[in-house]
């Protein structure tokens, strides 16, 4: 099991509301359809992705990313994009979804350039009333030399 306290320590310097709770953690990662990605540095946990797999879905969700404050504007975020990316192929994945904040700009901005179209908007879906964009993007399956190719 991860460190739940660094996780939620995490959480709590990145997003002003609708956090993930210890328990909320706790469940995702025991359920066993939540993949977490975190990145470590000097022993302090400064950036995590939660990834979630519907069993019988191709559809991969992005639920989470968060990067210390100290530590953006540095590529953490990208690159945990692409490891999450790479998990959901090597799951049978063939898209990612993820939703977004209305008036969070840098994320919009991070998945815009990552290659995700913004498909939707849906009103009033965070507790603050605030709405979400849906991303989308479609994912290349893994080439690994098996494929049956004419
Ligand atoms: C959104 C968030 C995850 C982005 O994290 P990040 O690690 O700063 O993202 P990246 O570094 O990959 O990209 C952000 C910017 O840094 C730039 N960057 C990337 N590598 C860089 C480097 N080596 N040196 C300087 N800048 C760099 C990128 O070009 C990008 O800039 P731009 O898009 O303004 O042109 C982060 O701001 C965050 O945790 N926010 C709070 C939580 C949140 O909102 N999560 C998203 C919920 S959907």
């Amino acid at each position: 099991m991860p460190d739940l306290a660094a996780l939620v320590d995490l959480e709590q310097r990145c997003f002003p509301g609708d956090r993930i709770s210890r328990r909320g953690f706790r469940h995702m990662l025991t359920r066993g359809n939540a993949h977490l990605l975190v990145v470590d540095e000097a022993g302090q946990m400064v950036a995590c992705l939660v990834l979630l797999f519907r069993r019988g879905s191709s559809v991969a969700r992005l639920y989470s990313i968060a990067v210390h404050p100290r530590r953006r504007g540095t590529g953490l975020a990208a690159r945990l994009v692409h490891a999450a990316e790479r998990e959901a192929r090597r799951r049978g994945a063939g898209e990612m979804r993820l939703e977004v904040r209305a008036d969070n700009q840098p994320s919009q901005k991070l998945f815009s350039r990552l290659g995700y179209a913004c498909v939707a908007r849906s009103g009033g879906y965070y507790s603050d009333g605030t709405a979400a964009l849906r991303f989308r993007r479609r994912l290349e399956a893994l080439n690994d030399g098996c494929a049956n190719v004419p």
